[in-house]
């Protein structure tokens, strides 16, 4: 495995804070993506141009990219879940999105009043805008291995919106366990069949850590070729219409199973776990990096 090149997606910004019940002042938000970038992170998703009445963790998007000095060769990316929210994302600037639908009709009907098809076609426009602009678009895929809603997930929905979203032209497809549900047998099953539809190196993995499996999930899609992982600092995160929905999995304990396979990601460990203290002490929460835990003890 040693020789591959993986892409980490830091979505702790975005995913781990949309969720917090305490609100996290702009400053603090652009102090965090900040000190990741320097610690070696190279694509973070830094803000959610959603509607502020369903997810008012993200109402400052704007203001957070605004206030980011950016670096050159990293990508802060943005979800975006409309044209609306995908105009103010253009207004300041912003060069990549993730559009994030389904495989689960109840989910998707709760996370963004729409059925899947609707969002499918909602995404058309923005497909379109996006070109024009010369903005990258990424697209998620939901509820990949259950539902909190509906339970089980059929793989040949997740395969069709993931096809859908691939064909439409999103150049990288994150395959969400939202709830952190899924085991690695399945998620090996689930890569597959998706791999059918969508190229391996255009697959990435978003997993979150309810069962305390996403670790395990994430070497059986390594294993199976996958070389995108999105990852939360701190094991930040969760959706706020997916009940059940934990945090992701660790952006430190990624890099920890990462440094142990000899993949090299770039990223300074000893950084990324002061930034995981950090971020939990001005959020007032215990750390869910179990590397994060384990190497504070030690120093
Ligand atoms: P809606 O209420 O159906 O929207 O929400 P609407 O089009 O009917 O508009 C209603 C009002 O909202 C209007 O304002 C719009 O202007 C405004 P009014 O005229 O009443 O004053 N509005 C907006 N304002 C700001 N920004 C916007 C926007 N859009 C409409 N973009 C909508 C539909 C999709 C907007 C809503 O359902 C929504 O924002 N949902 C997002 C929910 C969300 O953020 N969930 C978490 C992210 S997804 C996730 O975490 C999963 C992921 O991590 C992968 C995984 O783990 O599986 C990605
Ligand atoms: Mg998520």
């Amino acid at each position: 495995m040693a020789t591959r090149n993986v892409k980490i997606v830091e979505v702790g910004p975005r995913d781990g804070l949309q969720n917090e019940a305490t609100m996290i002042s702009t400053e603090i938000k652009v102090e965090l993506i900040e000190r990741l970038v320097n610690a070696g992170l190279r694509n973070v998703e830094s803000a959610s141009f959603v509607s502020p009445r369903w997810v008012p963790q993200m109402g400052d998007a704007s203001a957070v990219m605004r206030g980011i000095t950016q670096q050159p060769d990293i990508v802060y990316s943005a979800l975006v879940p409309n044209l609306k929210g995908f105009e103010a994302a253009l207004e300041v600037g912003v060069k990549e999105i993730a559009i994030f639908s389904a495989a689960s009709e109840a989910f998707c009907q709760k996370n963004t009043n729409c059925s899947i098809a609707e969002s499918l076609n909602r995404f058309e426009s923005i497909m379109q805008m996006a070109q024009a602009n010369d903005v990258k678009v990424r697209g998620y895929v939901s509820t990949v291995l259950g539902c909190p809603y509906q339970g089980d997930v059929d793989v040949s929905a997740v395969v069709d919106v993931s096809k859908h979203l691939y064909q439409m032209g999103c150049y990288e497809i994150s395959l969400g366990d939202t709830i952190g549900v899924g085991t690695a047998y399945k998620v090996k099953q689930l890569i597959e069949q998706v791999e059918k539809a969508v190229p391996m190196h255009n697959i990435g993995v978003h997993f979150h850590d309810s069962y305390a499996q996403a670790l395990t999930n994430i070497y059986a899609a390594l294993e199976m070729g996958v070389n995108v992982i999105d990852s939360s600092v701190a094991g930040l995160g969760g959706c706020p219409y997916a009940k059940g929905a934990s945090g992701n999995v660790a952006t430190e304990d990624v890099v920890y199973l990462l440094n142990g396979l000899g993949i090299e990601s770039g990223v300074d460990l000893q950084e990324l776990v002061g930034i995981g203290h950090w971020i939990c002490d001005k959020l007032g929460k215990t750390n869910q990096s179990r590397v994060g835990q384990a190497m504070l003890q030690k120093s």
